[in-house]
């Protein structure tokens, strides 16, 4: 049987054959994806060539130390594919996503894919999202008024991340708020309900969004979700 990581080792190692000369690749961002950048990275010193698109900065220094091509959103026009973890997937391949802070960044890089492809292991799939606590970006000004409103308009907790007992900042120097939804019942309303509040920057729902996901079992198979 493997291993929780061993899986995760396993679904990046495919993923990363699906990277070609020449592509333009998201490269997503969690401990999932440190083994698709280890794999790419190898595959880098045999030839191969592309450029990598990072969601995080801890993303894009790990790239950078496996010699992987970077390039800016901006100067680009469409990436061609976007490999990512989620911290939980449904059956219509919807995502929360924000578990390490780079949220942002992620859903501005898979909004320009051409496709988005999630890698994860078993334990990520869910009949309904929303057990595990949902990540929503919040501008450090009056975050406690974002905070009060979630509270009382879903009354659920949402805990300000916290980070060596000082609150967590995200590469785009934001809060974090982990919301307990416990049930999430239309994530399409939810994620626009969400940003609609006044310091929202944005949610961890992605909605609409992985066109595939790559999913890991401990017997060594794997399995494409569409
Ligand atoms: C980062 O902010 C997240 O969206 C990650 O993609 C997600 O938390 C999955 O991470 P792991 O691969 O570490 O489980």
């Amino acid at each position: 049987m493997l291993t929780q990581d061993e899986i995760k080792q396993l679904v990046a190692q495919q993923a990363a054959q699906l990277v070609q000369n020449n592509m333009t690749v998201g490269i997503g961002s969690g401990s999932t994806v440190y083994w698709l950048i280890m794999e790419l990275g190898k595959r880098v010193k045999k030839g191969l060539f592309f450029r990598a698109i990072p969601t995080s900065k801890h993303t894009a220094s790990l790239a950078a130390q496996q010699n992987i091509a970077l390039a800016e959103l901006n100067d680009i026009d469409r990436i061609d594919i976007t490999i990512d973890g989620a911290d939980e997937i449904d059956t219509q391949l919807q995502l929360i996503k924000g578990g390490g802070g780079a949220l942002l960044q992620e859903k501005m890089v898979a909004a320009a894919s051409r496709e988005l492809l999630i890698l994860a292991d078993q334990s990520k799939l869910v009949p309904q999202l929303g057990k595990y606590p949902l990540p929503v970006e919040v501008i450090p000004f009056g975050w406690k008024q974002v905070q009060r409103n979630i509270r009382e308009t879903y009354n659920v907790e949402a805990i300000l991340r916290m980070q060596d007992n000082q609150p967590f900042i995200s590469d785009h120097n934001h809060y974090m708020l982990d919301c307990h939804f416990e049930r999430i019942e239309q994530p399409d309303v939810l994620t626009y309900e969400l940003n609609a509040i006044p310091g929202v920057v944005d949610n961890g729902l992605f909605v609409n969004m992985a066109d595939l996901a790559l999913i890991g079992y401990p017997d060594g198979k794997t399995e494409t979700m569409h």
